[in-house]
This record gives structure tokens, C-alpha cells and sequence, in this order.
């Protein structure tokens, strides 16, 4: 059984150099017996596999379905990745492109300087200065980008390595292979939690996808299921229901066409309920319970009290609707939004646990949960809008990583004139808004915190 070996080629190329062309035992079950260039000078070997892992062949090919399992895995997240970051880096080559045209109008402005008023030029230069730490974002995206198209060939790679085997099984080196994939996925996974966080810099759109239901209301998916599912959850009016509609995809949930509908045992209060990994968490109608409901059983898995928080209208958003408890989830878990009297009425953010409904920390802010219009998490730093109505912006952040604040200036466009939710997806990375009878969408665009602690 001969087969070319292209996936150890490091490897296999230092013992090709240190002894061309003579045999070579590589390890157990390895054996190197020839060596040449290919036409394009690279070194190949041509290796040998012995007759005795023939009696192993079904534990190997179960082996090989398991890896090219994960191997289709990552190329969805890569996918996911791929597509958020393009988005972000259309954004960021058209910053590019302006300081490129601000740097050349400099230089213009530079020789001719004698011609031209001093405060033109100082006007220019302060521009240019303030666009300098830019410079290293762009950087910055374009080596993710480059990182991307990357690990996009190394899983062709080994996916074409792996379909390449399969005809001559046994003949192949799993531990080499899973160590491959084992750290390409532990590659990822940091190079995806270094991509996916980060600052918002700008809310775009909205799309409309439906206009359905009442004045208030809220609609979802969960951020925390493979992206094989995408079942939509509508769930209408903020009080006096507790129906909620279930569509087993977008198309189907613009079309019209109910999969499932779930009557929860309890009333819900507000549009501020989330689908997180399989339940839905919404808060009980004037009670300040937090319900954990599961759509596989249609049960009530757990109910708990989150303490000292007003409901029923004493701390809603600038809307009103019973808009006191605030559910969301981001990349980093579940969370809470709410106020209370000790703290004066100003919000309060809290992590829960998605099983218990335990607090499991909490940060107080000092942005009063009355004249906040909205509010929605994104990498454990909640965003704050200033009202529901037409000119509502991004006002205020609050991140739980420094326990600071700080003020913002974001547009958010209200096409409808009354925003009465608004939900972070983190695996869509889009903003999901009940605006007056539209379920509407948004994008985000975020810049991440560059970080070099990481071997990409
Ligand atoms: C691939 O993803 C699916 C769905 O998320 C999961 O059930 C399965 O265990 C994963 N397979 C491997 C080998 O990681
Ligand atoms: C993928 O395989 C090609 C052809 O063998 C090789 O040139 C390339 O370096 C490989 N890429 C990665 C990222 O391993
Ligand atoms: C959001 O981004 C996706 C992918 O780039 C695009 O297809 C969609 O139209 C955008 N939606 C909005 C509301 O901008
Ligand atoms: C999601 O639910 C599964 C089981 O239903 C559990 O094993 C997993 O830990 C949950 N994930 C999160 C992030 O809570």
C-alpha cells in the first residue's frame, strides 16, 4: 500500500534532507523508503504502511468519520468568521481609504504650504492626528483577515488529506492526524474569541423582515445552537399573553408558516424575554421571577426571584410596558438588566446562571433605568440607548471587564418611530428590534481589542 504523504511534509522533509534517499524508519508502523524532488523542488517521500493495521481497520474509519466530522465543524465557524469579519473589513478598508486621501491632501497642502492658509493646514494635520491609532487597527484586520484565509486552506488541507485516506485506511498516522486537528481547532477557537469581541463602532441598518403583531413585542433566535438551526421565536404584546409561536426558519417565519406554537404556564411581563441555548428565560407577569422555560420538554425548568428589582412599572424603560427585567445574552453567557432602589433606580447588570438562574455577579451603573430607552449586551459590555423614539442613540457603556462607563455617541436609526426591543445576537452579530409592528434587524460592527498574547 503506498500513498504520498503530504500532510507531514515538515516533518518528513527534515528527514528527507538529513538522509536522502535511503530508507528511514519513521516510527511504529512507519517506514520511509524512498525519497525524491517534485517538480517544483520540494522534497516527497513515499512512505509504507504496514500490513497489521489492517486488523484495526473499523476503530480507524470510526476515527476518521469522527475527524472529518470536526474537520466540517470548523469549516462552519470559519465560515461564521469569515463572514463577520469581511463585514467589518469593508468598513475598515473604507477608513483605510480615507487616510490614505487625508495623507496625500497632506502632502499636497505640504508642498505647496505657502499658498495655503496656516489653519487649513493645522485643521488638516489635527485630522490626520487623530486618525493615527487607526493605523494599527487596519493592521490589525488585515492580518485577521490574512489568518482567516488560513486556517480556510489548512482545513481544505486536511479535509482533502482525510478524503484522500479514506480509500486506503489503515495506511495513515491518527495520532499525528488528531494532534493536526486538535490544535487547528484550539487555534481557532482563540482566533474566534479574539475576532468576535469588541467595541461597537456602528449600528447599521435596519432591514425589515416582517411587519406583524402589535405595537410591542419581540421575536429571537438562540445564539447558542449550531448553525444547522435557525427556528425563530415570536412572542407578541408585552402583557396578557403567553403563547409563544415557533418557525423553523427565517423564510418560514416571513412566510407565515408556524412550526409549533408553546403556551407557557405563566403570563409574561414586557418584550424583554431571550432563547438561550434551548429555553426561553422571560420574567413572570408582576413579579419580579425570572422563568426558565425548555422548548424540548415544554416545561417549566426553573423559577427564581432576582432580588431587591422593582417590576410592574416601577423601573421600566422610557416605553413602559412592564419593561423592568431586561434578559439578554451575549458571547459571554446570561444576563440580567434591571434597577433597583439601593441602587437609587440606575440600572443594574447581572450574570445568571443559565441553569440555576443564580446571580453570579453583579456591576451597578449609574445611568437611570427610567430614561433609558433600551439596552443590549455585547461582549460583557452593556450599551444603553437614550430613548424609544425617532433620534435615539447609543448613549452610554458600561463594561463589566473594567467596571467602568463611559459615554457614547452611536446613531441607531428608528425607521418606525418606537423601539420596544432590542436584543444582541452574538452568533448572528445583528441586533434583533421590535420597531412598532416591524421585526427589524440591524448590524454591528465592532472593533476588537487587539491582543497579541496569542501565538497567531
Ligand atoms: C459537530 O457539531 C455538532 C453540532 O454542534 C455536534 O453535535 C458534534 O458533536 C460535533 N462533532 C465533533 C466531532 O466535534
Ligand atoms: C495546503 O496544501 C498546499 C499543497 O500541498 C500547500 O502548498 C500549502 O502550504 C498548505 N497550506 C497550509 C496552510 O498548510
Ligand atoms: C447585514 O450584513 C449581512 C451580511 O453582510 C447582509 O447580508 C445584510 O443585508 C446586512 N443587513 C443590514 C440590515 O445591514
Ligand atoms: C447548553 O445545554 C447543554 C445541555 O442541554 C449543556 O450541556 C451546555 O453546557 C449548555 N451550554 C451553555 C453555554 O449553557
Amino acid at each position: 500500500m503506498m500513498l504520498l504523504l503530504l500532510i507531514s511534509i515538515k516533518l518528513l522533509l527534515l528527514l528527507c534532507i538529513q538522509r536522502p534517499s535511503t530508507s528511514v524508519r519513521l516510527k511504529e508502523g512507519w517506514q520511509v523508503y524512498s525519497s525524491a524532488q517534485d517538480a517544483d523542488g520540494r522534497c516527497i517521500c513515499t512512505v509504507v504502511a504496514p500490513e497489521q493495521n489492517l486488523c484495526s481497520r473499523d476503530a480507524k474509519s470510526k476515527q476518521l468519520r469522527t475527524l472529518q466530522e470536526k474537520i466540517q465543524n470548523m469549516s462552519q465557524s470559519i465560515e461564521v468568521l469569515n463572514l463577520r469579519t469581511q463585514r467589518d473589513f469593508q468598513y475598515v478598508m473604507k477608513m483605510e481609504s480615507q487616510i490614505k486621501g487625508l495623507r496625500s491632501k497632506l502632502r499636497q497642502v505640504e508642498t505647496n504650504w505657502r499658498t495655503l492658509p496656516t489653519k487649513n493646514f493645522q485643521e488638516l494635520k489635527g485630522k490626520m492626528a487623530d486618525l493615527q491609532p487607526l493605523v494599527p487597527v487596519l493592521n490589525q484586520y488585515k492580518a485577521d483577515a490574512g489568518l482567516i484565509s488560513q486556517f480556510k486552506e489548512e482545513v481544505r488541507n486536511l479535509s482533502l488529506v482525510l478524503t484522500g485516506i479514506q480509500e486506503e485506511i489503515g495506511a495513515f498516522d491518527y495520532e499525528e492526524l488528531q494532534h493536526r486537528v486538535t490544535n487547528l481547532e484550539t487555534r481557532l477557537r482563540n482566533c474566534m474569541n479574539k475576532l468576535t469581541c469588541g467595541k461597537l463602532m456602528k449600528i447599521s441598518g435596519p432591514s425589515t423582515v416582517k411587519t406583524s403583531g402589535t405595537r410591542f413585542g419581540a421575536w429571537m433566535t438562540d445564539p447558542q445552537v449550531s448553525t444547522a438551526s435557525s427556528k425563530v421565536w415570536y412572542m407578541d404584546s408585552y402583557t396578557n399573553n403567553k403563547i409563544v409561536r415557533e418557525y423553523k426558519s427565517m423564510s418560514d417565519f416571513i412566510a407565515g408558516v408556524e412550526s409549533r406554537t408553546y403556551n407557557l404556564p405563566f403570563h409574561w411581563a414586557g418584550t424583554n424575554h431571550v432563547v438561550y441555548n434551548g429555553s426561553l428565560y422571560y420574567n413572570k407577569y408582576q413579579s419580579n421571577i425570572i422563568v426558565r422555560y425548555s422548548f424540548e420538554s415544554g416545561r417549566v425548568v426553573t423559577q427564581r426571584a432576582l432580588e431587591f428589582a422593582g417590576f410592574h412599572n416601577v423601573y421600566p424603560y422610557t416605553w413602559g410596558g412592564f419593561s423592568d427585567i431586561d434578559l439578554m445574552a451575549d458571547e459571554l453567557g446570561l444576563w440580567v438588566v434591571y434597577a433597583t432602589n439601593q441602587n437609587a433606580g440606575n440600572i443594574v447588570i447581572s450574570q445568571l446562571d443559565p441553569e440555576t438562574l443564580q446571580v453570579l455577579n453583579s456591576w451597578n451603573t449609574e445611568y437611570s433605568k427610567r430614561n433609558a430607552g433600551e439596552s443590549f449586551m455585547i461582549c460583557g459590555t452593556l450599551y444603553i440607548t437614550n430613548s424609544h423614539l425617532t433620534g435615539a442613540k447609543v448613549y452610554y457603556s458600561y463594561s463589566t471587564k473594567t467596571s467602568s462607563y463611559e459615554y457614547t455617541d452611536i446613531p441607531i436609526h428608528n425607521q418606525y418611530f418606537h423601539m420596544s426591543m432590542l436584543d444582541y445576537n452574538a452568533r448572528e452579530r445583528a441586533l434583533y428590534g421590535w420597531n412598532n409592528g416591524h421585526q427589524v434587524l440591524f448590524n454591528v460592527t465592532l472593533f476588537h481589542v487587539i491582543k497579541t498574547d496569542d501565538d497567531s
